[in-house]
């Protein structure tokens, strides 16, 4: 995967231009507000997914525009291939000169990671936000799971609502069991895909951990389910240990008025030195840590699709110390990176690649 050129108008705070980036290191330098995070979101809005910053589309184009036209040329599946995105109200894709039925059809042809501040709240933020990370990733490798999730998430609602109802009637304890079976049945398929997911993650995260800190510390992810499953289990003997949690806890959730157990209670917990990064963990060091997760995710999905999926890392540098800082800019070569940063002080260290300036919505390269 490779961007070879890139072309805006009528996008944020961007002036009508287009960047040819290097095949390597992207390096966008320039001071706050300039418009560097702007540069990447548009170029991560080629992977079909929404913006990592903005919930509504029509945000994205600038003030004084009615709509906003990117195009982008690129290498994928081994040959050159051309995208464009209009956006008004919402995102209009082509891929190859036709014209595609949404631009989410984008995904799954053009694939890269974003590393944003915004995703902090990985280590810092609730379990849901972990669940999701690991759902979502897993979704770009498996696209069928997407419908074991909302399967799951069906049932879940109907035993929820049963739970709420209080019914303690032999027609209500009949249905319970019935979802409970159902519930068992995709819920295992989750316990099992994430179980696997989080020990493959884990194992290419502590390696580019121990890069990132110059092997002085340890790194380590692992799947907390609130139900008592084993890596080495079977999908089988997950759904039975599930249902048992579920048949134990009706009483429970019938006070709760909700399902108390299951894998949508389930967490992701990362640990730095055996200890819990979110609990313990220095500035540094979660930033460190999303950023080896994120890596992670792109290399697990390079494995699957045979693809190099571009890394857009926005700000990534700042409270990072200088071997760290030096790791990214020199030891992520296999990918197509695009990365953000204020200060040009770090950037001495840059052995390769290119630096990009932005000022006022205008980029440079001197
Ligand atoms: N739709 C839009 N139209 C015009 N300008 C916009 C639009 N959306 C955002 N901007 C402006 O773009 C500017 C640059 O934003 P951007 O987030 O890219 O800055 P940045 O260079 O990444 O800064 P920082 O270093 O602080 O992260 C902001 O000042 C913002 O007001
Ligand atoms: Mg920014």
């Amino acid at each position: 995967m490779q961007v070879s050129r890139l072309s805006f108008e009528g996008f944020r705070n961007l002036k009508p231009g287009c960047f040819e980036p290097h095949p390597g290191v992207n390096v966008i330098v320039g001071e706050n507000a300039q418009g560097k995070t702007n540069l990447l979101e548009a170029i991560w809005l080629f992977t079909g997914t929404k913006s990592f910053r903005s919930a509504k589309d029509s945000e994205l184009v600038a003030f004084d525009c009615d709509q906003s036209r990117l195009e982008m040329n690129f290498e994928a599946g081994g040959r050159d291939q051309q995208a464009e995105i209009t956006i008004q109200n919402r995102r209009v894709a082509t891929l190859n000169g036709i014209k595609q039925s949404s631009a989410a059809k984008l995904a799954g042809v053009f694939c890269g990671i974003v590393f944003s501040p915004v995703h902090l709240s990985l280590i810092k933020g609730g379990p849901a936000e972990r669940r999701r990370l690991i759902d979502a990733a897993y979704c770009q490798l498996r696209p069928t799971y997407v419908k074991t999730l909302s399967e799951y998430a069906r049932i879940l609602a109907q035993r929820n609502a049963l739970c709420k109802a209080q019914d303690t009637g032999e027609a209500a304890a009949e249905m319970m069991d019935l979802w409970d079976r159902q519930l068992a049945q995709a819920g295992c398929r989750i316990l099992h895909a994430r179980q696997r997911y989080v020990q493959r993650m884990a194992t290419v995260a502590r390696k580019i951990y121990q890069g990132l800190s110059s092997g002085k510390e340890a790194f380590d992810l692992r799947y907390v389910s609130t139900v008592n499953i084993l890596p080495e289990e079977t999908p089988a003997e997950m759904a039975a240990k599930l249902y048992e949690e579920l048949r134990l806890h009706r009483r429970a959730d019938f006070s709760a008025g909700f399902t108390t157990v299951g894998p949508h209670r389930d967490d992701m917990e990362v640990y730095i030195n055996g200890i819990s990064a979110r609990s313990f963990g220095s500035q540094g060091q979660q930033r460190s840590a999303v950023l080896a997760i994120k890596l992670a995710e792109a290399a697990l999905l390079e494995e699957v699709t045979g693809e190099k999926p571009i890394a857009l890392l926005d700000d990534v540098m700042s409270e990072l110390d200088h071997s760290r800082q030096e790791y990214i800019l020199n030891h992520i070569k296999d990918w197509q990176v695009f990365i953000t940063c204020c200060d040009p002080e770090p950037l001495k260290a840059l052995k390769d690649g290119q630096k990009i300036y932005v000022k006022s919505g205008e980029l440079s390269t001197k």
